[in-house]
């Protein structure tokens, strides 16, 4: 796509970046966005019903199946050109701070390191009561157990209605008020606190990009609203910087 000159001034100006995804940037590996309709066997779910502590606690095991389909689909993916795309942007700017609202860690397998991971880690798992990781769970177990409390164990993600883990939100916070050029790629923008870091960046003076080849909430508040795929744009931008 042809990209604002005014937008590639800002990013070759940039001084800190930060990018925000969301489950678009991972769409082009063949990860279902959450808002897409699931298909195949879990197409009679909403996957926003299935991502809640209540959810869990009426039926784990059902959503252990959930996640365990999940985690299957993430491992046989593949980061797609726009992962590596900002891996390699990090590379090429002063300062990038990479915060993903995704919990399949394909920007870490691209090369990103120090990912802010918003909405914790689908390859780990908590205690249910107590909040802590463990480290042991069974695995074969339709619903692990925690060797210390003998509670049940759940994915180490963040559910609808909980709070975003302290020290993610504090180090995306920081970097959000520091940064001049913010990125919101593959987000529909429509779960906080996420939704509004790019508020908060622009208030600070930032330039904001959307990358979404969809209109969201947040592309009348952005300076620049990129629309297309992350896998195409983000290459692009990063050609520019190489050039
Ligand atoms: P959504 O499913 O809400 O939105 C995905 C966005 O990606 C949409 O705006 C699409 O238009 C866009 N999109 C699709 N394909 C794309 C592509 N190839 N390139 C760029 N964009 C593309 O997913 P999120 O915004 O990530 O939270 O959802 C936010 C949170 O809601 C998730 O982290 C999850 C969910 O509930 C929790 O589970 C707490």
């Amino acid at each position: 796509m042809r990209i604002p000159a005014a937008a590639l001034d800002a990013l070759r100006q940039a001084r800190h970046v930060v990018a925000l995804t969301g489950s678009g940037a991972s769409a082009e590996s063949g990860v279902p966005t959450f808002r897409d309709a699931q298909t195949g066997l879990w197409a009679q779910y909403n996957p926003l019903d299935l991502a809640t502590p209540e959810a869990f606690l009426e039926d784990p095991a059902l959503i252990w199946r959930w996640y365990r389909w999940r985690r299957e689909l993430v491992a046989q993916a593949k980061p797609n050109a726009g992962h590596f795309a900002l891996a390699a942007l990090a590379e090429r700017v002063p300062r990038l701070t990479l915060i993903t609202q995704n919990v399949d860690g394909l920007h870490q397998r691209a090369g990103s390191d120090k990912v802010i991971e918003f909405h914790g880690n689908l390859f780990t798992e908590r205690c249910f009561s107590e909040g802590i990781v463990v480290t042991d769970a069974d695995h074969e177990a339709e619903v692990p157990k925690c060797s210390a409390c003998g509670g049940m164990l759940r994915p180490g993600v963040v559910w609808f209605g909980e709070a975003i883990p302290e020290t993610a939100l504090e180090a995306a916070t920081a970097a959000t008020a520091d940064c001049d050029l913010f990125l919101s790629i593959g987000t529909s923008s429509v779960v906080w606190p996420a939704a509004g870091l790019a508020a908060a960046a622009r208030a600070n003076n930032a330039v904001v990009i959307e990358i979404n080849p969809d209109v969201t909430p947040q592309s009348g508040q952005s300076h620049f609203c990129l629309q297309g795929k992350s896998g195409e744009i983000l290459p692009e931008l990063l050609d520019y910087l190489t050039l």
